[in-house]
């Protein structure tokens, strides 16, 4: 499939990967579903990643509308996130592995290499025409308590996705968001020769 221009596109000065100007957040979702074959591609990307020792810490549950994997994800989530979350007709919890499987040392990289895996998944999707939209404020004492997760494993964040909705199918108060332009720091507040000091690039 080609991949067209995000509809909250990055700047055209920015010349970067075309999957990558692709991806944005939506808080909106069609209903149009989202098929199994399409998941599978979804999360072998994510599985594609690179991580520390190669553990591959991450582990990612997935709901669709209607079952119950998707009401005890959306139980986790404060309510502010379930108004526009409930749009998508498929919920992900991400969840990492902490200790290393091998000798139960502890993985300080586990988060990160979830967060690798998840950007994986969510460049995947935009490439597929779908497009996911990451959930903080997961409440993690639910979350464990609603899938029996080892305590080894870290609770990371929700993530909806599908195909974008458009604006109108919000309330009104998260129709404005959804339209605002999207904003990046330039280059010289995070790239640096010694800190803070902008790498000449
Ligand atoms: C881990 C993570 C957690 C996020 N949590 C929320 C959230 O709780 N609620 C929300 O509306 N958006 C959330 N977002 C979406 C961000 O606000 C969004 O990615 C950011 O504004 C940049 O926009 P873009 O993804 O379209 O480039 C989250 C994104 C990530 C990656």
């Amino acid at each position: 499939m080609a991949i067209d221009e995000g509809v909250k596109p990055v700047p055209v000065e920015d010349e970067i990967l075309a999957v990558i100007r692709q991806r944005w957040s939506p808080m909106s979702f069609s209903d149009q579903p989202v098929s199994d074959a399409d998941l599978a591609k979804v999360f072998t990307a994510a599985g594609w990643a690179a991580s520390c020792y190669n553990e591959q810490p991450w582990r990612f549950l997935v709901g669709r509308q209607g079952d119950a994997t998707y009401e005890k994800i959306m139980d986790a989530l404060v309510e502010f996130n379930q108004v526009w979350a409930k749009t998508a007709p498929v919920l992900i919890l991400s969840a990492s592995k902490m200790v290393f499987s091998t000798n139960g040392y502890p993985n300080p990289l586990g988060l990160h290499d979830t967060g690798g895996a998840s950007a994986n998944m969510s460049l995947q999707a935009a490439a597929l025409g779908l497009q996911t939209r990451g959930i903080s404020d997961v409440d993690q004492a639910r979350a464990r308590r609603n899938f029996a997760i080892p305590d080894e494993f870290a609770i990371c964040a929700a993530w909806a996705l599908g195909y974008p909705g458009g604006p109108d199918a919000l309330p009104m108060i998260y129709r404005e968001m959804e339209k605002a332009a999207r904003t990046r720091k330039p280059l010289r507040e995070f790239v640096f020769t010694a800190w803070e000091r902008a790498a000449e690039i």
